[in-house]
């Protein structure tokens, strides 16, 4: 973050996973799927995603604790076939219930070469990362995605009415670092305001647009009318109008909201977890078996020859490196598991008031 540093302490990977571990089960979630939406939060610690990681613990709890949110998962096949499901989450964790839907979708991938799966009545699930990473494990194309609270405005608009509805898609290569591509589908996450809004600094303009649909650098003005619902929103991919191609952001946007809202029967754009205690967030998980196309290591050898390519390829007056998506995030959790997890304090401070109410003790 530059300029934006924040006030962290460091914190060992083990012992952050044991006090959410403890603060879900504390909250009547069962040890395995405690341990799973420990995982997905603190893989987003690791792997540079804050506004994703630990930092949501207290929203979590408050859903379950006013029981928006059931601790033990609810969730069922409402419909499948050779190669595709449909899952009602019933209400239960996001975490669970995609990594569930994700499960199923492998196992089919690896029946049939396909697996989809298609989730209704689900939670906020966190990095869509974390799902499309799995398929890695068997050698499978991932594919993982999330509608999500309306934020976003359309081109030409002046309300949001989508969210910033991630895609992530994940190939696996030989020598080279697998892609990973793991993205909101606007041109910054909520967090980022959050973060601006907080050392109550501008933000860049091109982020985002007041009530009027006008672009502003005012994170505060933004996020307010944005809980008041009152207009205003971040923008899409692309930015403001159609002159940065921020219409494509917007297709994307609605691209994800197609398969993880309208395909599922879950709400959609502006129904999609605004009501907290039914919140009926979608999900969409594929994989696929690149073995049903070619020789799977002809697929690798490839994927490794077009990963050099782009890093062997002339860089940009003052770079010296070209990454392909994924590689940084793979650096830093190597060094955050040698060196520890940075963590915010006011993200600490906050973990510890939840520790206070459910005598959990914070210890770092
Ligand atoms: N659950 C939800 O509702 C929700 C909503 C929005 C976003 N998210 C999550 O938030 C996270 C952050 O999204 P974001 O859009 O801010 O991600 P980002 O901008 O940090 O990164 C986007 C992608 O670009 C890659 N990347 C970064 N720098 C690169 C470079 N120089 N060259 C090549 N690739 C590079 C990253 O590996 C990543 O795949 C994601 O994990 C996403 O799933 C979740």
């Amino acid at each position: 973050m530059d300029q934006l540093t924040v006030n962290q302490v460091t914190v060992q990977e083990i012992k952050l996973k044991e006090f959410c571990n403890s603060v879900w089960t504390r909250l009547g979630v069962p040890e395995k799927d405690a341990q799973v939406t420990t995982d997905v939060l603190v893989l987003a610690d690791l792997r540079g995603v804050e506004s994703h990681g630990v930092a949501r613990l207290p929203r979590y709890y408050t859903d379950l604790k006013n029981g928006w949110t059931k601790p033990t998962d609810q969730s069922k096949i409402i419909k499948e076939t050779k190669a595709t499901a449909l899952i009602d989450g019933g209400q239960s964790l996001g975490q669970v219930v995609g990594r569930r839907g994700m499960e199923l979708a492998i196992k089919k991938a690896k029946e049939t070469a396909i697996g989809i799966v298609s989730v209704r009545n689900s939670h906020h699930y966190g990095i869509a990362g974390y799902y499309s990473l799995m398929a890695l494990e068997h050698d499978l194309i991932g594919v993982s995605m999330t509608n999500a609270a309306p934020l976003v405005v359309p081109t030409f608009g002046r309300t949001a009415v989508l969210g910033t509805n991630p895609i992530s898609l994940t190939a696996p290569a030989s020598k080279e670092k697998p892609f990973v591509l793991d993205m909101a589908t606007s041109v910054v996450p909520r967090g980022k305001l959050e973060v601006y809004d907080r050392l109550k600094k501008k933000m860049p303009l091109g982020w985002a647009v007041d009530a009027t649909g006008k672009g502003t650098s005012d994170p505060h003005t933004v996020l307010d009318a944005l809980s008041k619902r009152l207009g205003g929103g971040i923008l899409p991919l692309g930015g403001e109008g159609e002159e940065h191609s921020g219409h494509k952001g917007y297709g994307l946007a609605l691209m994800v909201d197609v398969l993880c809202g309208v395909l599922s029967g879950s709400a959609t754009g502006l129904g999609v977890d605004v009501d907290k205690a039914k919140p009926n967030v979608g999900h969409f998980f594929m994989a696929l078996d690149p073995a049903a196309f070619r020789p799977l290591e002809d697929f690798k050898r490839d994927m490794d020859r077009l990963s050099q390519e782009l890093k062997n390829s002339p860089k940009a007056q003052g770079q010296n490196r070209i990454y392909v998506h994924g590689e940084k995030s793979y650096a830093r959790m190597e060094k955050c598991r040698r060196e520890g997890i940075p963590v915010g304090t006011a993200v600490v401070e906050s973990m510890r008031q939840v520790g206070t109410e459910l005598g959990v003790p914070l210890s770092f």
